[in-house]
């Protein structure tokens, strides 16, 4: 954000040196409103700092000044003319100060829109590559799947042998799964939306990892509100995309953890029920936390870790309404998947 940029002390001396003169000049010369003009340019001037903070001080100092020259500078012909001219240029510094403000804040939001709006397109556009490519691999790697298992009865009883042919399909059969996850990263079709218990979809995440998280030692628990509305939603889907947090969590997990799943209704704009996943498992470094996103980012070794999982999900979150967000990582992760509950036609 601009208020966390630093401000050029260049730019500050030149203000101060500015407002001095013009101090100077004021108590000096009787001109009256001409130097509620002089203010006004250094308020202007002013806006080339970072954040909003800075003008603002600066235009309470010109104000401040403004009305210590009214006293100090020689008196006019028209004491009544004089005070009206300063009460003037205070008029005239605060509102360009605010007029000015508003814009600046308006233009810092259109150009953090914009980045936004470049961001999710640079992912659609992965997204679509991925998917384009992962299509044109399946053939060819179904092919060679094929002959693989066909070369199995042909291969000898060496043991040796066996191994290779366990290790050839077994690499094989990981491509067919990166791939598919490729494809689904560039579907968009919405699936069908059916009235569903979110205590269903979760509980049938969460015995999936049951048997790998009790062989890791890692606690889970279920804390579902019982009153939950129905939710609009492809129940395959959503176990999929909480599957993935939940395999995230446990990859994330030492023995003695705990991961919760907590399903609870949310009010904002518009019905919404909201899935956390909570671990207290190793968090994520805050220079990450913005990548986590993207596909093909992980920090898994090589044949752990696709970088497809979040990404998948967040698509799916988004395919339904809804939202998924990291929302904090600190001693352990926080996901958020958010739904509305009526799906929008
Ligand atoms: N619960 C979590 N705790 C710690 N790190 C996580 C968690 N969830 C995701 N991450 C980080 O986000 C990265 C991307 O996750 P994901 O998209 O699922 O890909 P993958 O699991 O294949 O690496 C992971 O490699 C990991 O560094
Ligand atoms: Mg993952």
């Amino acid at each position: 954000m601009a208020e966390s940029q630093r401000l050029q002390p260049r730019l500050v001396v030149l203000i101060a040196l500015l407002t001095v003169i013009i101090f100077i000049v004021d108590i000096q010369l009787p001109l009256g409103i001409s130097m509620g003009v002089a203010y006004v340019a250094v308020v202007l001037a002013s806006l080339s700092a970072p954040g909003y903070r800075f003008t603002q001080s600066v235009a309470t100092l010109c104000s401040l000044l403004t009305v210590v020259g009214h006293f100090l500078s020689p008196a006019g012909s028209d004491y009544v003319k004089d005070s009206v001219n300063s009460a003037l240029a205070i008029f005239a510094i605060w509102v360009t100060a605010f007029l000015s403000l508003k814009r600046k804040r308006a233009e810092e939001e259109r150009a953090r829109m914009e980045q936004f709006a470049a961001a999710r397109e640079r992912l659609a556009l992965l997204g679509e590559l991925a998917a384009g490519i992962a299509h044109e691999f399946r053939n060819p790697l179904d092919g060679v799947l094929n002959c693989v298992q066909l070369l199995r009865p042909i291969v000898g009883e060496k043991p040796s042998d066996r191994e290779l042919v366990d290790m050839a399909e077994e690499g094989l059969h990981r491509m067919d799964t990166i791939s598919a996850r490729m494809l689904r990263l560039g579907r968009e079709e919405k699936g069908q939306r059916l009235p569903t218990e979110v205590k269903e979809v979760v509980d049938s995440a969460v015995s999936l990892i049951a048997i790998r998280a009790q062989k890791q030692g890692v606690h889970l628990a279920v804390q579902v509100d019982p009153d939950l509305p129905l939710v609009d939603l492809d129940a395959e889907r959503i176990s999929e995309a909480l599957l993935n947090l939940l395999t995230n969590a446990l990859d994330a997990c030492m023995s003695g953890c705990t991961i919760t799943v907590r399903g609870a209704k949310v009010s904002g704009s518009g019905e919404a029920v909201e899935i956390r996943v909570i671990d207290d498992g190793s968090g994520i470094p805050p220079e990450l936390r913005s990548k986590i996103f993207e596909p093909f980012f992980t920090t898994k070794p090589v044949g752990k870790g696709s970088g497809l999982g979040l990404a998948i999900s967040r698509k799916i979150a988004e395919i339904h309404g809804g939202s998924l967000k990291l929302l904090e990582s600190g001693q352990g992760t926080t996901f958020s998947i958010l739904l509305p509950v009526k799906a929008a036609h």
